[in-house]
């Protein structure tokens, strides 16, 4: 068996069309829809930073070059920004792609479906374990804690296997999302033996939803090739790990922190109102506003 070495990568699917969220999607990429002042994929990246991890890989599509240029330099607005001392700014800026910090990016050239896309990155992500990051869950960490995926990167670290992030969801929303069922284990931890990709809740073999973190050992890749199309007429994720956890254990871990659906319009409001909360800007007068509203 090859030796597992640390995670150094990390994935972001951004190829979606984001249909959920039409019109504000025709022309500019779901991914970089502000909540409150940053765009959805930078909290994924500034969470796989977190984590440790300094590669970045985007699986784009058309329409989605806002992507690549948000994580570039933007040397006129710097230039002008420091012209006139505008030097936080400039700092902000600047801070958006660190200089030890890589992005590559490839083309998902047809929706083929999360398996896929995922697949699309396999020859930049070679022989090592690496983060899928789904933008459209933000993930918030606990106040005096670590964010979700360098919780679930300080659990591969000890077991170099699989890890998926999961959250208890109500029968009723078993069919958005992959569940799992396993042995529980100690640290929120669960050896994962049943996988199933959007179940009806009769069906659902628990209430363990997926979120969007997963760290994957490569060994996936040639499981998730071998799969025939799956839920949805696409090459799902799901059944790709589902196939991997008869060769190697996957574990299932029960983050610590909040998950926003930004995918949809009421979970992107719900995010966009309590980060506005606690944002050190806007956070104070916001509340004030917020507590005189006529809520009727
Ligand atoms: C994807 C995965 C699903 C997972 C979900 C988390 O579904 O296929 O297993 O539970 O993300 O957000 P999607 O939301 O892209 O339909």
């Amino acid at each position: 068996m090859p030796k597992i070495t640390n995670l150094n990568k990390a994935v972001f699917p951004v190829a979606g069309l984001g249909t959920r969220f039409l019109p504000a999607t025709k022309a500019q990429p779901k991914e970089m829809l502000p909540v409150v002042d940053k765009p959805l994929i930078q909290y994924a990246v500034e969470e796989a930073y977190a984590a440790g991890i300094r590669h970045m890989i985007f699986v784009t599509g058309r329409n989605k070059r806002a992507i690549e240029d948000h994580f570039d330099t933007a040397y006129e607005l710097e230039n002008e920004l420091e012209v006139a001392q505008k030097l936080e700014l400039l700092k902000l800026v600047k801070s958006v792609q660190p200089q030890d910090m890589d992005c590559s990016y490839v083309r998902q050239p047809r929706s083929l479906g999360l398996g896929h896309a995922v697949l699309c990155a396999e020859h930049l992500v070679g022989n090592e374990p690496f983060a899928v990051l789904l933008a459209d869950d933000l993930m918030v960490g606990p106040q005096d804690g670590q964010p979700v995926l360098a919780q679930m990167s300080a659990q591969f670290d000890r077991l170099k296997q699989s890890i998926l992030a999961v959250q208890e969801v109500p029968a009723e929303h078993t069919r958005r999302y992959g569940i799992v069922a396993g042995e529980e284990m100690k640290d929120g931890l669960m050896k994962v033996n049943a996988m199933v990709e959007k179940p009806a809740p009769e069906a659902a073999p628990s209430r363990m939803g997926v979120a969007g973190r997963y760290i994957l050992t490569p060994a996936v890749f040639r499981h998730i090739r071998n799969q025939p199309t799956g839920v949805g007429g696409e090459i799902q994720l799901t059944d790709g790990i589902a196939s991997l956890m008869k060769e190697e254990a996957v574990y299932a871990f029960q983050y610590k922190g909040k998950r926003y659906d930004c995918g949809s319009k009421s979970g992107f409001l719900e995010a966009t109102v309590e980060l506005a909360l606690q944002h050190p800007e806007v956070g104070e007068n916001f509340r004030a506003y917020l507590k005189e509203l006529k809520l009727g």
